[in-house]
């Protein structure tokens, strides 16, 4: 037979495969990635097929030695991968009966590559988003320590990007905390139906031999056999939510990395990056750059890309299986890298953001942040807010005159827009007095911010318990 005609079907075909075909179809120089999962559904089967006495035991135990030696080789770089051979899953099919004679050649009774491939992505899968999952929770417990920290350090909060009003630092991280709670919970809805085992659905519609998938799905620790053969060789949706879930998630690291860099520039500068988050340039001497966050927005667009492509290839293919499938891999592999870099990044960055507490503050005092206190404070004065707006605005537009925030301004001054303000008006206006009075739950005040870091706490551990 040709070297170009793959042995494990080349029985019915007279001529052997083009070259350019058999490169242009392999998938083994990316597939080889799931060799671990590969061997481990393999000696599974294995030991099921044995246990319904479709294997003997010496048969099944030959093969798992063969299986657990070839595990070595590959861990030592020794294997030497085939392209005509075409997958990760005939290659390593192909080297156990090199090594352990006719027996191997067995190993394939009651499978296909088209359930075999299905349940090495699953099990990939489920193991990346365990390694995922102890990333994002170490992002989120960083993530509320510093906000528990910074109950008290007071910013501007924006609308618009306009100074609207004042907040806590504390407050605006558990925003971001928040973001990452609903990813953590998408991403273990995500693994649920991930660990679905379609072993034993065979090429499409099962087999013949009197498999028992139960002790299969136990043995690779799934939940349960997939209910239906056809859907279970084909259907990729568990990798497309996936890749929803880190969309979602990439934007939202995204949207936080946009503040990074804005709060670095020496125009904000309300927060430090450790030096080594960042880089200097090659012709600007006073340059340090948030090359960090910069990058994990950028890497946000090649996701959303690997979200489209999967999408895309699954969109239109008849049951059961087709070659188009073997595209699933490159976008999801770059996906689980991508994220899981992020959000590494992302674990290592946060805890080391250094706030520029002056800064900050003086950033809320100048932007007429209190407009709103001073509104309010007139509507507790019997004011209706209309007529209160009214008034606020007329003291913002005396203030950009005379260049003054409101609470600069005295007793006075304030009292020619309304003789309703009295003293008391100045406990409103100050920063400090403005976050406390958004005293209720989910509000910004410094002992809600407190409160709030510690039910965050309590939910990422009721978390941690479920996967
Ligand atoms: N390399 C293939 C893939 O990744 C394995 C399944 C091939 N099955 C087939 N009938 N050609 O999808």
């Amino acid at each position: 037979m040709s070297q170009a005609t793959n042995q494990s079907w080349g029985g019915r075909f007279s001529e052997p495969t083009d070259a350019f075909v058999a490169r242009f179809t392999a998938s083994v120089n990316f597939d080889q990635r799931l060799a671990r999962q590969d061997i481990q559904g393999s000696i599974a089967h294995a030991t099921m097929l044995a246990g319904v006495g479709v294997l003997t035991e010496e048969e099944r135990d030959a093969i798992i030695n063969g299986l657990t030696e070839i595990q070595g080789e590959i861990e030592r770089g020794e294997f030497q991968w085939s392209v005509p051979l075409e997958d990760v899953h005939m290659n390593i099919e192909a080297r156990l009966t090199d090594k352990i004679g006719i027996t191997g050649k067995k190993l394939h009774t009651g499978r296909s590559r088209n359930d075999q491939v299905a349940t090495d992505i699953r099990l990939f899968m489920r193991d990346e988003i365990d390694v995922i999952e102890v990333e994002l929770t170490r992002l989120r417990d960083g993530m509320i320590e510093l906000a528990e920290r910074e109950a008290d350090t007071i910013m501007p909060g924006f609308t618009h990007l306009q100074t609207a009003q004042p907040v806590t630092f504390g407050h605006h991280l558990l925003a971001w905390q928040e973001m990452l709670a609903r990813d953590h919970e998408r991403l273990l809805d995500c693994r649920k139906r991930v660990n679905v085992m379609p072993l034993g659905s065979a090429a499409l519609a099962g087999t013949t031999y009197p498999i028992d998938r139960h002790v299969t799905a136990e043995l690779l620790g799934f939940d349960r056999p997939a209910e239906n053969s056809l859907d279970a060789v084909s259907d990729r949706d568990f990798a497309i939510e996936f890749t929803s879930f880190a969309s979602i998630l990439l934007m939202h690291l995204s949207r936080m990395s946009e503040e990074l860099v804005l709060w670095t520039s020496a125009q904000f500068n309300f927060i430090d990056l450790p030096d080594r988050f960042c880089t200097g340039s090659s012709i600007m001497p006073q340059k340090k750059n948030p090359d960090v966050p910069e990058l994990v927005r950028g890497k946000t667009g090649r996701v959303y890309g690997h979200l489209m492509a999967l999408l895309t290839l699954m969109k239109s293919q008849p049951l059961a299986y087709n070659k188009d499938n073997q595209e699933d891999k490159e976008p999801l592999f770059d996906a689980v890298d991508t994220v899981r870099d992020c959000l590494k990044a992302f674990a290592d960055m946060v805890p080391a953001i250094e706030p520029k507490k002056e800064s900050m503050y003086e950033a809320a005092r100048r932007g007429f942040s209190t407009a709103t206190d001073l509104a309010d404070y007139l509507v507790r004065k019997g004011v209706a807010f209309r007529d209160a707006h009214e008034i606020v605005g007329l003291s913002v537009a005396y203030g950009l005159k005379t260049k003054k925030d409101l609470s600069e301004m005295s007793l006075e001054e304030l009292k020619q827009f309304s003789d309703i303000i009295e003293q008391d008006v100045f406990e409103v206006l100050t920063l400090e007095g403005s976050v406390a009075a958004r005293n209720h739950i989910g509000g910004t005040a410094p002992d809600q911010v407190r409160a709030a870091a510690n039910r965050a706490r309590e939910a990422l551990a009721a978390l941690k318990g479920v996967s």
